[in-house]
């Protein structure tokens, strides 16, 4: 089964309307693959700006987080219809630092996501374990438990995309060996086809995270499992990025 490579960026919360601004013009300027989904990701001020800055046609828009309600009194939150009101088309959703530093639930992730994709939005659903657990082995455990979360309440996954974020690599410069990844993306295909089916697995992309860099990310080439990255870091250097883009070439 081919599944098309696909190359997220996410900003974080980091950029200003110039330097985003700038990304964007970098981005433009390439000739990017015809054949590689490329979605960024900057903060949500920045989404509009994202939006009417993009020429590049296999480019799209990402939310970093969305809420479970369509509008009301949820200060600070923000809205599926407003990210597709913006012009955007995705959104993450469970990403680590929403996890340990906000401590959002599996369940309040799933439920965030069942949502957002009920909405129009795809969704890239992000999972992955911490240091103490991937010593005390339990990787799978921890990842299965995640994906589950989603899978008992959201039965089509056409519009989801799985980004692997091992924790211990995220931001450190210590990314997961291309082997280690594609032994856990297996891993965790073989666990969704239990829960959403062979076909539905066969066909979700399940991305790398966690220090991607326009070095490593030709390591990943030949990785049957692994479908693309979710860059971080890199993602705010915009010819490191396109290396990425490119890197499966
Ligand atoms: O969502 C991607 C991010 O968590 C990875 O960050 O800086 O390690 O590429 P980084």
């Amino acid at each position: 089964m081919a599944r098309q490579f696909f190359v997220g960026g996410n900003y974080k919360m980091n950029g200003t309307t110039e330097s985003i601004t700038s990304i964007i013009d970098t981005l433009n300027k390439a000739e990017l693959p015809a054949n590689v989904e490329v979605v960024i990701a900057p903060p949500a001020p920045y989404l509009a700006l994202a939006v009417a800055q993009n020429k590049q046609k296999t480019v799209e828009v990402s939310a970093q987080n969305v809420y479970t309600k369509t509008s009301g009194a949820f200060t600070g939150e923000i809205s599926p219809d407003q990210v597709k009101d913006l012009g955007a088309t995705w959104t993450l959703t469970g990403h680590s630092e929403r996890r340990t530093i906000f401590k959002e639930s599996d369940e309040f992730i799933a439920e965030k996501t069942k949502f957002a994709l009920e909405r129009g939005l795809s969704v890239i659903f992000c999972i992955g374990e911490t240091l103490e657990e991937r010593k005390s082995g339990i990787t799978l455990e921890v990842c299965a438990r995640q994906l589950d979360a989603l899978s008992k309440i959201v039965s089509d996954w056409s519009h989801v995309v799985v980004a692997y974020e091992p924790v211990w690599a995220i931001g450190t410069g210590l990314a997961a060996t291309s082997d280690d990844a594609q032994d856990t993306h297996k891993q965790i295909r073989a666990h969704l086809a239990k829960t959403i089916g062979e076909k539905q697995a066969s066909e979700v992309r399940i991305l790398y995270g966690g220090s991607a860099n326009g070095k490593n990310a030709p390591d990943f080439k030949d990785k049957a499992d692994v479908d693309g990255f979710l860059v971080g870091g890199a993602s705010l250097k915009p010819l490191e990025f396109i290396d990425i883009v490119k890197s499966r070439f």
